[in-house]
């Protein structure tokens, strides 16, 4: 730790995030007054365009859009980008001239481009060292780098980034050592059950499955004084040399030196800054302990090569845990044993064998830099945020983040040209964003997000996000359910290169099935703290593909070019689907939320979530104690925050009012049972209501389509319902919030969507509500229920009237 640093207990700092403004509803006069104004000025408005015969002259058609849009997309300029992006290392932080690149690259493209700066606590890789030890005396000592390739230049020269993990404590520690699987929850409570205890140990733990970040927590939280994360060729989906797959630059598997570098910072309690909780990193913040969500103990990052000498000597010592636990006993799909060649899954201490750890990071405070592009569109209070971060763990990073990085200059490139070419005015106002520090922990864009709450809550629409854009030919995505209509309707409307369309594929490859947003990239913020529906997409490899060289070296140029997208086709067509998907939602009158999709998720989301109640809480009375903790829950809040860039944000349009509805007290004597049935029925009359609500919503699309047809007083009455529907499609996301956050990790506020808090990238649906159960928590199972009965009840409310 660098002493300079002063840090204060972390409950002692000032939230913003409980920080609370009340907006004023004008007076029922005022507002009325106010209302006729308005109609007067639009009746004048519609009148001048309609009597001159020009309503939609100055509009360039949609279809005209796209057409121009995909016009730009014949040309491929992928290629170029991402050789631009792999030819440095972008440590967050570090590099500083290809924030001004990218900036200048949005500006030639006729983006007005701004560099945003943070001050944020970050750790710098300085030295390590592992060696192993029998009888006190060193007889392995681990590398610690990857092999240099002829082939690929990215992973030689002397600017390449060490192997480490970033936020991992500092120390030099020699201890015993064990075998933990993953270092999931499920992992230690059998390693528990057997009594073999992790207490002043090293937990090696194979990568996989949940956040690297939580398996270090969950080793720290058990008394481990070091940790190692190890890639397991079992982890491989079978393409392995004892499979016959010749590995990387000879073929498609992993290179046996390859190291997955990463953040280990406890991602499900708090992204963004860990001194910052909740509020921005500009310069002189108060700043609390980073301890809440970074780890004290040391840990290194392995390769499967260096960890094999280790792992070996615990062959035959201890239990191997797959052979102890009874298959009907064994609730987890985990199982212990993986694919390292020469070791036999014994998961030790050998009393003989023991580890000497050491890592030394370097912690400062340190400006890191989003960039941001926008195109102002016709309404300035209505934007669309399209994001991809550009800090890498090493020199090339072709997959990630520089695909997205690379697709969003085409997206850049595209509008621009379509703007060129038709005369083409978005709108809605378009803003591209290049966030800094994503690998360490979402950082630019957590920060940017807190910064500007209040603003981006009240204008913006949506946000799409990249992170992996391309590292093979399988789409997926993830998504907030108001933008699955849209997503899916959009993949119809291109073609797929090995035939169909890409819905087609897409349906082939998931199932049709777009996931929930969890954790691990940009998106986070957006969705999970500030309530503002979000996409995560991208082409990944699965079964049979090359394996993606995760955080290594080797996520380079020459393997993205000869393995992973030759000929950048798939690039080119995710460079498509992103343009048509801003264009769409930019360019349509009525915002294209389908709310059916929100409210049918919410059901199932809710049966999923209440499957797991015990029987015994059914009959339970609700008692003046839980409505005690529940009372007064539904403020409308909304977080405050300063700001001057960018200019559309300046002024803020008021946030539709999606307040609390008059509550009916509950009785005497009710119970668990009941509060069940009326958040059931709340969900089922919401969407009874959605489906009325999205009907609404394409007749009035129909009559705009339909324009110079309508009469002056049909003009009138359809411009107002238009806004007032766009109002509602809007803030609907936001009225899932709830201010005071998930319990014990209240930086999480949305009551639907969070990361699982003990998997990290994993989504969790009604999370308060399942965790309650989980922790077999009566109390705060009541609180949440009644939240999610109360929210479905307000938006009911709201959406009806
Ligand atoms: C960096 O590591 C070296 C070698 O272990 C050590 O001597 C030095 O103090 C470290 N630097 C900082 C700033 O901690
Ligand atoms: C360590 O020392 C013990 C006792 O002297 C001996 O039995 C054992 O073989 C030694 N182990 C190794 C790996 O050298
Ligand atoms: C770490 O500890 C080991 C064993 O005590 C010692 O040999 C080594 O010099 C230490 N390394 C550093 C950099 O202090
Ligand atoms: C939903 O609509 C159906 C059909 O109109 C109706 O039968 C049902 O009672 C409604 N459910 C709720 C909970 O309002």
């Amino acid at each position: 730790m660098d002493e300079k640093i002063e840090f204060k207990p972390f409950l002692e700092q000032p939230q913003a995030l409980h920080a609370e403004k009340r907006y004023k509803k004008p007076s029922g006069l005022r507002k009325q007054l106010g209302l006729l104004l308005l109609m007067a000025m639009t009746a004048f408005s519609l009148f001048s365009t309609w009597s001159c015969g020009q309503t939609q002259s100055t509009k360039v058609d949609k279809n005209v859009v796209v057409g121009a849009y995909l016009k730009a997309m014949e040309t491929n300029n992928i290629e170029e980008w991402l050789k631009k992006y792999t030819s440095t290392p972008q440590t967050a932080g570090t590099n500083f001239p290809m924030v001004q690149w990218c900036r200048d690259k949005l500006e030639q493209y006729g983006f007005e481009a701004t560099i945003d700066e943070y001050e944020i606590y970050m750790s710098y890789p300085n030295s390590s060292a592992l060696s192993l030890l029998t009888n006190d005396s060193v007889v392995y000592e681990a590398p610690l780098v990857e092999d240099v390739l002829e082939d690929d230049p990215d992973t030689s020269g002397d600017d390449l980034v060490p192997t480490y993990l970033g936020y991992g404590g500092n120390g030099n520690v020699t201890a015993d050592y064990i075998y933990c699987n993953y270092g999931s929850m499920a992992d230690f409570a059998k390693l528990e059950k057997l009594g073999v205890s992790v207490k002043g140990k090293i937990a090696i733990m194979r990568y996989g499955g949940i956040f690297r970040g939580l398996k270090v927590k969950f080793a720290q939280d058990r008394g481990a004084v070091g940790a190692i994360l190890y890639s397991d060729p079992g982890d491989d989906f079978g393409i392995t040399p004892a499979n016959g797959y010749k590995t990387y630059p000879d073929g498609p598997a992993r290179n046996p030196s390859a190291v997955q570098r990463g953040s280990v910072q406890f991602l499900s309690f708090l992204p963004g800054d860990p001194t910052t909780p909740g509020y921005a990193s500009k310069p002189g913040v108060p700043r609390s302990d980073p301890f809440y969500s970074t780890p004290r103990i040391p840990v290194l990052p392995l390769s499967y090569r260096d960890v094999t000498p280790i792992l070996e000597k615990l062959n035959g010592y201890g239990p191997n845990v797959d052979e102890v636990i009874p298959a009907e006993e064994d609730t987890s799909s985990d199982k212990f044993t993986g694919e390292l060649p020469g070791y036999d899954y014994s998961i030790g201490p050998n009393p003989e064998a023991t580890l000497n750890l050491y890592s030394n990071q370097i912690f400062n405070i340190t400006p890191l830099w989003n960039i941001y592009g926008e195109i102002l569109g016709e309404n300035q209070d209505e934007v669309i945020i399209i994001g991809n971060h550009h800090d890498s763990w090493i020199k090339g990073g072709a997959g990630d983040p520089h695909s997205g990085s690379a697709v969003l200059l085409e997206l850049a490139r595209g509008l621009d040209e379509v703007i060129r070419t038709t005369g083409w005015k978005p709108k809605r106002t378009i803003m591209l964003a290049s966030w800094d520090g994503e690998e360490m922990g979402l950082l630019g864009s957590t920060e940017f997000g807190e910064y500007l709450a209040d603003k981006l809550q009240r204008k913006v629409i949506a946000y799409f996000n990249l992170d992996v854009a391309t590292i093979g030919p399988n789409l997926e995505a993830s998504a907030s359910p108001l933008l699955h209509e849209l997503f899916r309707s959009t993949l119809a409307k291109l073609e797929y290169p090995k035939g169909g369309s890409l819905y087609e594929h897409f349906k082939a490859f998931t199932g049709d099935r777009i996931t929930n947003l969890g954790s691990g990239s940009d998106y986070t913020v957006f969705q999970e703290h500030l309530g503002i529906p979000s996409i995560d997409m991208g082409f990944i490899s699965a079964k049979g593909d090359p394996i993606y060289q995760y955080h290594s070296n080797y996520d380079s140029y020459h393997w993205m070019e000869k393995f992973a997208d030759p000929g950048f086709t798939y690039h080119n067509l995710m460079s498509k689907l992103l343009g048509l998907l801003v264009i769409e939602i930019s360019e349509s009158d009525m915002i294209k939320f389908k709310l059916e999709d929100y409210s049918s998720s919410l059901e199932e989301y809710y049966e999923d979530a209440i499957s797991g109640i015990p029987s015994k809480w059914l009959e339970q009375e609700v008692s003046l104690m839980n409505m005690h903790v529940i009372n007064g829950l539904f403020a409308n809040r909304v977080s405050s925050g300063e700001f001057t860039i960018p200019r559309y944000l300046q002024t803020c349009p008021q946030m539709a009012e999606f307040g609390s509805v008059p509550t009916s007290h509950h009785h005497k004597n009710t119970t668990f049972g009941d509060l069940l049935g009326s958040a059931s029925n709340s969900l089922k009359q919401l969407s009874n209501t959605t489906l009325l609500f999205d009907d609404k919503v394409l007749l009035v699309q129909d009559q705009l389509n339909h324009w110079d047809e309508l009469s002056l007083i049909q003009k009138i009455k359809v411009h107002f319902t238009a806004k007032k529907y766009n109002a509602k499609l809007k803030y609907i996301e936001r009225a899932f919030l709830h201010y005071d956050g998930l319990d014990e990790r209240s930086w999480f506020r949305h009551i639907v969507f969070a990361a699982g808090r003990y998997t990290g990238y994993a989504g969790q649906t009604f999370p308060g509500l399942r965790e309650a159960i989980e922790d077999d928590d009566f109390d705060r199972a009541v609180k949440w229920l009644y939240i999610i009965s109360q929210t479905a009840k307000k938006v009911n409310f709201n959406l009806s009237v």
